[in-house]
């Protein structure tokens, strides 16, 4: 019998192409969202709000999934509200599917705030050493602190959410994996300095020189929306509002890391996924499917 998923926020990045995926590979999937996405063919879509008990139950009654997929989160104001409203999400899905005794993997997608610490303390503190592998403990971190320079020629990686979709998969249908937690990475490393002028390259336009000082998104793109928006008319796009689009506080978070970020993939690997992922495929890629979209010009 084929797997039945449900892939709670299917309208997500991590959810959407996880949806793609499994329904390529012959899944039935059930998509769950506050606003489903209704334009993924075969994509069974559930409408549900995690934080409303009764009616997430009520949605999922008759859905009976052996695999669930965790990839969804809320921002909130501060890290102990992060911690009681996402906690809250998570144990409203479990407690919905637990009565129909028919799952047998749950995934949650989790990210590198587990090594870094929360965004309001993130790469502050007693940094972990790298590449981080999945036996690193917890930190113990409470502050952000904004650093900027050495991340222009620091070392990194990223993960493509297809990557990501097929490593999901292979962790949902590989006995070896049961229970595990792992790092997803594309499996290349990169510094930033060179992959700017690959992203600028493919744009046709010139990477702006490094001036020895981080310029956060954030204040560049304070008075961007209406910009965008007639950007937006211009060229018929589908969205007009910036902030659906773009979030730069979560952009200067991840390119202001105060130490070099690279992620260990042995432990999959040896269990046998082999998958890799060359990152600036993966930005042209998906250029091209946003240009497709119409999302950007
Ligand atoms: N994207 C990244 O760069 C990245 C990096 C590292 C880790 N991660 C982790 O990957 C996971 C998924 O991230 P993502 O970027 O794919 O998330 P995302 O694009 O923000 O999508 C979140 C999904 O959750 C749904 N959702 C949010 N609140 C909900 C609620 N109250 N009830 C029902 N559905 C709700 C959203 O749909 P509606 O708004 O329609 O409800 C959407 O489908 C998170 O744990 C995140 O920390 C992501």
């Amino acid at each position: 019998m084929a797997n039945t998923a449900l892939i709670v926020g299917a309208s997500g990045i991590v959810g959407n192409n996880l949806a793609h995926h499994l329904l390529a590979k012959g899944w039935h999937v059930h998509g769950l969202a506050r606003r489903p996405p209704t334009d993924i063919h075969g994509l069974q879509p559930v409408s549900a709000d995690l934080l409303d008990p009764a009616a997430l139950k009520t949605a999922l009654a008759k859905i009976r999934p052996s695999h669930v997929f965790l990839s969804t989160w809320m921002r909130q104001p501060t890290e102990a509200e992060n911690i009681r409203v996402n906690g809250t999400m998570v144990r409203n899905v479990l407690d919905a599917v637990s009565p129909g005794a028919s799952v047998q993997h749950v995934a949650l997608v989790t990210g590198l705030k587990h090594y870094l610490g929360p965004f309001e303390a993130y790469g502050k503190g007693t940094m972990p050493p790298t590449p981080f592998r999945e036996e690193q403990g917890r930190l113990d971190v409470e502050n952000f602190y904004y650093a900027q320079e050495d991340e222009w020629n620091g070392l990194t990686d990223m993960t493509d959410a297809r990557v990501l979709a097929r490593h999901l998969t292979w962790a949902a249908t590989t006995e070896a994996a049961r229970n595990q937690a792992f790092n997803i990475v594309n499996g290349d490393v990169f510094r930033w300095s060179w992959m700017w002028q690959r992203i600028a390259d493919w744009f046709g336009v010139k990477p702006a020189a490094f001036g020895g000082e981080g310029v956060p998104l954030e204040t560049q793109l304070a008075d961007a929306a209406s910009i965008w928006s007639d950007i937006a008319g211009k060229y018929n796009l589908v969205e007009r509002d910036l902030k659906v689009l773009a979030s730069p506080w979560h952009t200067d978070a991840d390119l202001g890391r105060p130490i070099e970020v690279v992620t260990d993939m042995s432990k999959s690997r040896k269990l046998g996924f082999l998958d890799y992922q060359a990152t600036d495929d993966s930005f042209t890629d998906l250029f091209k499917r946003l240009k497709d979209a119409r999302i950007i010009p």
